[in-house]
């Protein structure tokens, strides 16, 4: 049996970080599970920018005003010692990137450089040309080399292995040989990431954004916070959802609709473009809805006024993203745009240091929910949360396996994988991934979108019962054991679809409007009411339980959120 001190599932932002602290000051076993490559993992597909106070660029900036900016953003759902935390953290984080090499871009002076992102009242956003995440992910990495962490590349993991106090390690699939194995670990770090593709083609994720490990801690017991909190980023490509940084509004890009006016005078007149996610994706759904956008419902991302040049310098990769799937040219014609499911605000629920109530399970990064972003991200704050929660996260897991002994692993360990593949591969029917999965991603986006109600959100809950008793009779074509890509996207499709069925039933249950969960029957905030975190743990019917645990409120109180 293969074991480790600390196993980390997840190979992103947050794995990485957590790995390399968990390896750095002692001599411990450190290994990262992930189904891809590392330097495949989605943290690469970030663009435009990661939030800290340098005040580089806006010498007035401060870590509170940071603090403020995103407790607002979130429409005062974050939990506000949660949020304090990672705002003062932030400069170290960034330093200490900085000094593994990271390629920030550079003010005339030499230091980080910065640039205006969504809902801050500052220039705060670091980044390095239009292509932050690539950077950092491949910072993280090779310093995880230099420093002796394993890497288990292609390999699936199907289950959490604890005694209901603590934890005992995963059971994982090898893609390339089809074998499975146990692995013991003192801590595990589940560092999977979000789980946009439940809305399939309505997305900026990679194929890979399935919520593996956030429904791994579902089945084992875990309570899952905020689910019903999902993100639509306000530029994503017409037809792919491909994210189109906000970073170009940030360089001065506008939104035009398909009357070429300028509309979000009419959502945000003070912040226009640089309104929070939330506002802007209700702004381009509304003018989509009241006929001002284009024939495929798209209105336009126009930066052709920014010239070649400098969209060669700041904005290079999603120029080129564009010519490629959308057969336009930025620097000629302004950019068709959706909203695009981006970021799952909920997750796995823990405390500070990534802690979940059982010792040594561990979540961080879009995985996990500490809670800092509450209703609504802020831009930039992501790979912030990687950051400061990933690091936090390996350094209490590598204090904890110090200290700790293995526990010995039941003969019995396999068997839930084995169960779970058995189920999968053992017969025939003519189920298929392919229809479950568009049916699921359709039933979302339409019912559990930017705009809900209790008529849609109940169709979405009951219609993934169906969806689910069609999966318990889907059995896979490709028996054979070596890189079963089928077996990959049967098994991940369960996950979207546990986490799927959260998300509705928190959506039905919230009866208010907050950040990104709007509903057109009860359009306001409700505070007296709904001021509070839904958590959701797994009835023994595989449906939702959801029980309510207060918000933290410690200096800024709720008040009207405007732009
Ligand atoms: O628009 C962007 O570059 C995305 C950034 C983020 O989600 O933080």
């Amino acid at each position: 049996m293969l074991t480790y001190d600390v196993l980390i599932v997840g190979s992103g932002g947050a794995g990485l970080y957590a790995a390399l602290k968990s390896r750095m000051e002692e001599d411990l076993h450190v290994a990262v599970l992930t189904k891809v490559y590392p330097t495949r993992s989605h943290t690469g597909a970030a663009q435009g920018g990661v939030n800290a106070a340098l005040a580089n660029k806006d010498r007035t900036d401060t870590w509170e005003d940071h603090w403020f900016d995103t407790v607002k953003g979130s429409d005062y759902l974050a939990d506000q010692d949660a949020a304090e935390l990672m705002c003062r953290e932030a400069p170290q984080v960034i330093r200490e990137m900085e000094h593994w090499g990271c390629p920030f871009d550079r003010t005339k002076e030499g230091k980080i450089a910065q640039r205006p992102f969504g809902g801050a009242s500052k220039i705060r956003a670091c980044y390095a040309a239009d292509k932050i995440g690539h950077v950092m992910l491949h910072t993280l990495y090779e310093q995880g080399l230099r420093h002796g962490v394993n890497y288990f590349n292609e390999w699936q993991t199907l289950s959490l292995l604890h005694d209901g106090q603590r934890c005992l390690g995963v059971n994982a699939l090898d893609i390339r040989s089809g074998k499975l194995h146990t692995i013991q670990a003192k801590a595990v770090i589940l560092a999977t990431g979000g789980y946009g593709r439940i809305f399939w083609t309505r997305t900026s994720n990679a194929y890979g954004n399935t919520g593996d490990g956030a429904a791994l801690a579902y089945r084992a017991g875990l309570a899952l916070k905020d689910m019903e909190f999902v993100q639509f980023h306000p530029t994503g490509l017409r037809r792919t959802g491909i994210l189109m940084t906000e970073g170009a509004r940030g360089e001065g890009g506008y939104l035009l609709n398909a009357l070429g006016e300028r509309f979000m005078s009419n959502y945000a007149p003070e912040k226009m473009e640089l309104g929070p996610r939330d506002l802007v994706s209700r702004a381009i759904e509304t003018e989509v809805r009241e006929g001002r956008g284009g024939s495929d419902g798209e209105v336009f991302l126009d930066i052709t006024h920014l010239g070649k040049e400098r969209i060669a310098k700041r904005l290079p990769q999603i120029r080129q993203l564009c010519i490629d799937f959308e057969g336009v040219d930025p620097v000629l014609e302004p950019i068709p745009i959706k909203p695009t499911a981006h970021y799952s605000m909920g997750g796995i629920h823990t405390d500070f240091n990534g802690l979940t109530p059982i010792e040594g399970i561990y979540a961080a990064g879009e995985a996990g929910c500490v809670s800092v972003h509450g209703a609504n991200r802020l831009g930039g704050n992501s790979l912030l949360d990687i950051l400061v929660f990933g690091r936090r996260a390996g350094v209490h897991a590598l204090e904890y396996a110090r200290h700790t002994e293995f526990k010995p692993m039941p003969k019995e360990a396999l068997a839930p994988a084995e169960t779970c593949i058995k189920a999968l591969t053992d017969g025939d029917s003519k189920e298929t991934i392919a229809d479950i999965r568009k049916d699921m991603g359709d039933l979302m986006a339409e019912k559990a979108g930017i705009y809900r109600d209790a008529a849609g959100l109940t169709q979405a809950v009951a219609g993934l019962v169906e969806l689910k008793a069609r999966y318990k009779r889907l059995k896979i074509k490709d028996k054979s054991n070596i890189f079963n890509t089928e077996l990959g996207a049967a098994l991940e499709l369960g996950n979207m679809l546990d986490l799927a069925q959260v998300i509705a039933q928190g959506a039905l249950e919230r009866a208010e409007s907050r950040g990104a969960h709007y509903r057109e029957d009860f359009t306001k905030r409700d505070d007296k009411e709904w001021l509070k975190h839904t958590l959701a743990t797994r009835n023994s019917d595989e449906t939702p339980k959801l029980h309510f645990e207060p918000v933290t409120i410690t200096r800024f109180q709720p008040e009207a959120r405007t732009y």
